[in-house]
C-alpha cells in the first residue's frame, strides 16, 4: 500500500521491479561517504539482498519498517526506515535514510522523515526515535532539525570506517 508523503512523493515496499532505479541512485560515493552500511560500488547482489531482507523482516516483524521513496513516475528515488536497533519490542528505534542526488535540496527528505516518525509513533508504538549522524553531515542534521529532532550530544570517535575515526551527533525526537 502506498503512503502519501507530499505532492508526488510516496512510501511503499521495495520490490524486484525497483532494482534498476535502486542501482541507479544509490551507487554514489557521496551517499557512501555519509552512511555506515551502504556499500560502494553497490552491486546487483547488494540490491537483491536488500530486497529480500526487507520482505523477510516484514514477515518476521509483521510490519513494514523499511520504505522505498517513490516519485510521481513511480520511480524509486531513495529509502528510509527503522533499523530495529533495540529489538522489535523496544519503545525506541533508530531512523536511517538516503536520497538520490538529483533530488537533493528540495525538502523531500524533511517531509519523508516527518511521515516516517508519524508512522513510528502511531503504528510502531515508538516513544523515542533516534538518529546518529556523522557530525560533518550538515544536510542530514538540517533535515533532523526541520523534522523536530533535538541534538542530544556529540559522540567523539564513535564510528570507525575506512581506517578513520568519525565523530557523530546523536539526535532524538520524543512522542
Ligand atoms: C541527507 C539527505 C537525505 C538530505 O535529503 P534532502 O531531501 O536533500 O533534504 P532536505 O532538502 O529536506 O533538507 C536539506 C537541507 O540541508 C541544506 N544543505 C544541504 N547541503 C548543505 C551544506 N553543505 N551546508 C549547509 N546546508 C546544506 C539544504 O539547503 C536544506 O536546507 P533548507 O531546506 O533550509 O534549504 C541527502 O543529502 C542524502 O541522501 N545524503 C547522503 C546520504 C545521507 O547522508 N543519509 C543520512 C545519513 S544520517
Amino acid at each position: 500500500m502506498d503512503i502519501k508523503v507530499s505532492r508526488g512523493i510516496y512510501l511503499t515496499q521495495i520490490s524486484e521491479a525497483d532494482k534498476p532505479s535502486l542501482l541507479k541512485y544509490i551507487n554514489d560515493p557521496d551517499i557512501y561517504n555519509y552512511t555506515l552500511k551502504i556499500p560502494y560500488p553497490y552491486l546487483g547482489k547488494d540490491a537483491d539482498d536488500w530486497i529480500s531482507f526487507v520482505e523477510e523482516s516484514r514477515l518476521k516483524e509483521r510490519v513494514l519498517k523499511h520504505w522505498a521513496i517513490k516519485n510521481e513516475n513511480e520511480e524509486l528515488i531513495g529509502g528510509a526506515g527503522f533499523h530495529s536497533k533495540y529489538g522489535k519490542l523496544s519503545h525506541k528505534d533508530e531512523i536511517g535514510y538516503w536520497l538520490g542526488k538529483p533530488f537533493w535540496n528540495k525538502g523531500i527528505m524533511t517531509d519523508v522523515v516527518k511521515k516516517v516518525c508519524e508512522i513510528g509513533f502511531s503504528e510502531l508504538n515508538l516513544v523515542r526515535i533516534e538518529a546518529t549522524v556523522f557530525s560533518r553531515n550538515t544536510a542530514s542534521k538540517k533535515v533532523l532539525y526541520k523534522s523536530g529532532f533535538v541534538l542530544e550530544g556529540t559522540l567523539k570517535k564513535f564510528y570507525f570506517k575506512d581506517d578513520k575515526l568519525i565523530d557523530a551527533d546523536i539526535f532524538a525526537r520524543l512522542r
